[in-house]
This record gives structure tokens, C-alpha cells and sequence, in this order.
């Protein structure tokens, strides 16, 4: 895949109702369709896709509250992980979030979630909590930021 080719914009209705159909089986699980569209027809939420030649092979989101921005969701196709779509996500949040003038970056991630921490570590966000148990009562939530 070549990196070059693929353009990160803001998300529309159009990749909305594509999201509806293709969620759970090609990007996650984990996601209920209803929370992502209420987030994205929400105040203060900026939601973003990757897409290739048409499409879509990833998305995220952030919300922003006075001076901190929140990201609600970052995911990737399963069959286009590990590829940099993440990386391109991310810093567009990171530029978004800079434009917006705020003065840091938060997030939330289950301990056990690897790839997701790599990434955020990648793009130097620094661990300041745990919440114990956060997951189902079973994992915890680290809860990791970036100031700006
Ligand atoms: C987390 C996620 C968005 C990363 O997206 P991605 O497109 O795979 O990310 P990238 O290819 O840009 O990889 C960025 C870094 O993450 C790490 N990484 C990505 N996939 C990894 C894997 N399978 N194992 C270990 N590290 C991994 C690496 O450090 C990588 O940097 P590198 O390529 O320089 O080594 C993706 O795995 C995903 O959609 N996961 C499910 C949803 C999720 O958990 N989202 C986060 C919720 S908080």
C-alpha cells in the first residue's frame, strides 16, 4: 500500500452509512454503530476517515472539551493494520487538535491493547493514569495524554 495514495479528510454522511453496513465485521467489534453516529452528529466532535482510492480504511475521532481534546475512536481496517493508516490518523488529530488551540490530547486504552499503546507511545503520549478494572471489571483503562 502505498502511502502516498491514500487522503485523510473529514468524515461525511455518505461514509457514515458505509461505516453502518461494514463496522463490526471489517473494522472492530467493539463499536456500536448508534455510539459513532451519535458522536459524529455530536457538538464539539471532529471525525475523520483514510481513505484509498475510494475506500475507507479508517477513521477517528476527537472531542473537544474548553482547552483538551479527547479521542473518542481511532480504528483501522483488520486487513489494513500495521500499515501506517493509524500513524495518519493520529498526527491528523494531533495537526486538528493544534488548529483548534488546544493544549492537550487525552485518551483512554485497555492495558492489554498493544498495538494501540505502541501507537500512541509512537507519537509520545505519556501515561498519567490507570483506571483498575475499567474494562468489564477485568482489564484497566490507561489513561494516556499528549500536551501540546
Ligand atoms: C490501534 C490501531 C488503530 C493501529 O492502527 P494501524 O493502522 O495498525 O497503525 P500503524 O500501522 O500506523 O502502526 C503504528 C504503530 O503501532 C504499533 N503497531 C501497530 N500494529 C501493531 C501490532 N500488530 N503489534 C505491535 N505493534 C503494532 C507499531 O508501533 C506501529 O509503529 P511502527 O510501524 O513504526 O512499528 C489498529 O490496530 C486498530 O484499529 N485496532 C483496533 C481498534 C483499537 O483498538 N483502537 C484503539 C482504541 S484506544
Amino acid at each position: 500500500m502505498e502511502k502516498n495514495n491514500i487522503l485523510i479528510r473529514f468524515m461525511n454522511l455518505q461514509d457514515l452509512q458505509y461505516l453502518k453496513q461494514h463496522l463490526s465485521i471489517q473494522f472492530d467489534d467493539f463499536w456500536t454503530f448508534s455510539i459513532l453516529e451519535k458522536e459524529f452528529n455530536g457538538e464539539n466532535t471532529t471525525y475523520i476517515v483514510a481513505e484509498e482510492n475510494n475506500e475507507i480504511l479508517g477513521f477517528a475521532g476527537i472531542l473537544t472539551i474548553i482547552d483538551e481534546s479527547n479521542i473518542m475512536n481511532i480504528v483501522t481496517k483488520k486487513d489494513k493494520r500495521h500499515m501506517g493508516v493509524g500513524s495518519l490518523l493520529l498526527s491528523e488529530l494531533i495537526k486538528i487538535s493544534k488548529k483548534l488551540n488546544m493544549k492537550s490530547i487525552t485518551l483512554e486504552v485497555n492495558e492489554n491493547n498493544t498495538p494501540a499503546i505502541k501507537l500512541y507511545k509512537k507519537y509520545n503520549f505519556e501515561q498519567i493514569g490507570v483506571r483498575k478494572k475499567y474494562y468489564d471489571n477485568t482489564d484497566s483503562a490507561i489513561l494516556m495524554t499528549l500536551y501540546l
